[in-house]
């Protein structure tokens, strides 16, 4: 099986994480998807964005949720990575959307409601997927497991997944009781029986975030279905090795 490569907030190591260029460049390396991070602004826009605030990769400062996007677009998203990417701004989930109509890649979209609980994030990004017809590239996931309850309830064909860095013997059975159909967990999750219980019970595993030539080798020889990274060029080459 050919793990999936996913560009982990774009392609982040050559790219300010989670901007335009940063999907842009995954897409010339040839990742098969992009992982991004939403949160909403005041005015109830999706943006792309892994932190709550906006210090560590922004000029701004305070958190997203109290600026309207008209505000948030006046940051600087990019300048803190490199000067090349000066004055890139934060873009809205819309923009990556309309972007991958002609790209057609995986779309991994994170929730990022795990410590402010945005109401109503999941049929915003539920509908917004829809209105740009990715249902079928698309994938929701989330640490938050009373969101995923929500989407599961909402009806919306678009298949979600439950994100884990803890280690449970049950992780299995709470991904069925969710209704998910894959497991994100972390690297240090990994075993073959996991994945292979996964696999028993109609769930795939896909593992974050794996930047070394080993882990990204031992995460496709245990057949998980994807892998999120930071360097898709490494994974596409070490894929190609194997
Ligand atoms: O979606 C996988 C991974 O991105 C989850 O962790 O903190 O990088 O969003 P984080
Ligand atoms: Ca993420």
């Amino acid at each position: 099986m050919n793990t999936i490569i996913y560009a982990h907030r774009g392609a982040s190591k050559k790219a300010p994480e989670n901007t335009m260029p940063a999907f842009e460049i995954a897409y010339e390396l040839g990742a098969d998807g992009i992982e991004t991070d939403v949160q909403l602004t005041k005015d109830n826009i999706p943006v792309l964005i892994h932190d709550e605030t906006l210090r560590r990769t922004t000029n701004g400062i305070g958190f997203v949720q109290d600026y309207t996007y008209d505000e948030l677009k006046k940051f600087d998203a990019g300048s803190w990575h490199s000067a090349t990417f000066r004055k890139t701004i934060i873009p809205t989930l819309d923009d990556l959307l309309a972007w991958n109509q002609m790209k057609q890649l995986k779309l991994n979209i994170e929730l990022k409601n795990n410590l402010i609980e945005y109401p109503n994030i999941e049929k915003i990004v539920c509908e917004k997927i829809k209105e740009y017809n990715m249902d079928n590239n698309s994938v929701i996931s989330t640490f938050n497991s009373k969101s995923l309850k929500k989407i599961s309830k909402l009806k919306y064909s678009i298949p979600t997944a439950f994100l884990t860095s803890r280690r449970s013997r049950e992780l299995v059975e709470l991904g069925k009781e969710l209704g998910v159909k894959g497991l994100h967990i972390r690297y240090r999750l990994l075993s073959k029986r996991l994945v292979e219980r996964a696999i028993e019970n109609n769930l795939y595993t896909a593992v974050y975030t794996v930047n070394q030539p080993f882990s990204i080798a031992r995460v496709m020889r245990n057949n998980c279905y994807a892998l999120f990274t930071d360097v898709p060029d490494l994974a596409i080459s070490v894929r190609n090795r194997l």
